[in-house]
């Protein structure tokens, strides 16, 4: 029998510089929220990664358990639980190289996504605070809803430690792209392979504000109007679909996870060196180059989700909107109104106190 050599990785505390770009850097992944309906199985998919050595579970609750059980599996990733005792977050989040999180309260049937932010925003405006003072260089990722509006509190508060990276900073919007693909292809052709559909999806994360491309369908589709508004609407409401099947006992957890890891996994890869990857996020536009156009286009928003190309610093550049249709363009209107609300009062919550 031949015993390979140990592998020799490397472990600085800037991994992710566009200088350092390499297949060997090790990753520490930090998942906030980890014991949640999200949160255990977005762990499960990140410790079976090959792009993650170090997985950080934190929550208020049971996270040690979560850790424990995932480190039975034969991964090579290594997990850690921790709680708020004994300075927890500061643990979990030293050397974090990306940060998701799936803390807070999901919806009931009957709410808006806006109805949990009460709750939700001072929760996220914490964890920021810790991620401001542990891990400034990570990546961050907000799962938490009202994402339209947990996205501008975390930016606040970065600004407010002087720590914000625009191009570090992402929304997770990937359960709304999951979504339009599935739902498309399942109009188009049966047996279709939701896989092999590509859908931009703009705008925000609620209701009216999310914004599926159909007329940008990679395939293109040909679809009746009727088709295209029902699609639409699907969509839109897809998470209200699963807010009333679970009728009481919580939102979208294992579809999220599943989209939740997509989104980490893409932005590793791009970390790693793999170049050509886009994926739609919720993004700071002033912070990120194209976004000045797209905010011009948009009517002046400062959050907005587009198609952004990653790269080994986060978001390389988010590409123009691309030829709208009629229909396309309504939605858009519709969507701003509540957009610029929902920026503004997640802005206001940490400039302002309220
Ligand atoms: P959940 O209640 O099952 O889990 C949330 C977890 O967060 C719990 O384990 C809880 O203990 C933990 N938590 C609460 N406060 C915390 C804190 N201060 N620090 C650390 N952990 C904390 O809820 P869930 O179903 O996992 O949903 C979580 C959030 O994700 C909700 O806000 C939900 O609306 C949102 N969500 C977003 C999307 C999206 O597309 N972006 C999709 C689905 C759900
Ligand atoms: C979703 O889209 O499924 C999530 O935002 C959860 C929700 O409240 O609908």
């Amino acid at each position: 029998r031949t015993t390979l050599p140990p592998p020799t990785p490397t472990r600085t505390n800037f991994l992710f510089s566009s200088n350092n770009v390499h297949s060997s850097i090790m990753v520490k992944a930090v998942v906030i929220g980890a014991a949640g309906g999200i949160g255990q199985p977005l762990s499960l998919l990140l410790k079976m990664s090959p792009l993650i050595d170090d997985l950080a579970l934190y929550d208020v609750v049971n996270s040690k358990g979560v850790a424990a059980d995932l480190s039975h599996i034969a991964s090579p990733a290594t997990v850690t639980g921790h709680l708020p005792a004994d300075d927890g977050l500061k643990s979990a989040l030293t050397g974090a190289n990306i940060v998701v999180i799936p803390a807070g309260v999901p919806r009931k049937p009957g709410m808006t996504r806006d109805d949990l932010f009460k709750i939700n925003a001072g929760i996220v405006r914490d964890l920021a605070t810790g991620i401001a003072q542990n891990c400034p260089e990570a990546f961050i990722l907000v799962i938490s809803n009202p994402v339209n509006s947990t996205v501008p509190v975390v930016a606040e508060v970065l600004k407010k430690h002087n720590v914000f990276k625009p191009k570090r900073l992402f929304g997770v919007t990937t359960l709304d792209v999951v979504r339009a693909s599935t739902f498309t292809a399942e109009v188009t052709s049966e047996g279709a392979d939701p896989r092999e559909f590509t859908i931009p999806v703009i705008g925000g994360h609620s209701g009216v504000t999310i914004i599926p491309l159909l007329s940008q369908s990679k395939p293109s589709v040909n679809l009746s109007q009727e088709q295209i508004e029902h699609l639409t609407n699907r969509v839109q409401f897809g998470g209200d679909e699963v807010v009333k099947a679970k009728d009481g006992a919580g939102s979208a957890t294992l579809s999220m996870a599943f989209a939740g890891y997509k989104f980490a996994e893409a932005v590793l890869k791009a970390v790693k060196g793999e170049s050509g990857i886009v994926e739609p996020s919720y993004v700071y536009l002033p912070g990120v180059p194209g976004g000045d156009e797209i905010a011009q286009s948009v009517g002046g928003v400062d959050f907005f989700s587009g198609l952004v190309e990653l790269g080994a610093d986060g978001a390389k550049k988010i590409r123009p909107l691309g030829n709208l249709s009629d229909y396309e363009k309504k939605l858009l209107d519709a969507a701003l109104p509540e957009l610029k609300g929902n920026i503004q009062k997640g802005v206001s919550f940490v400039t302002e106190g309220s």
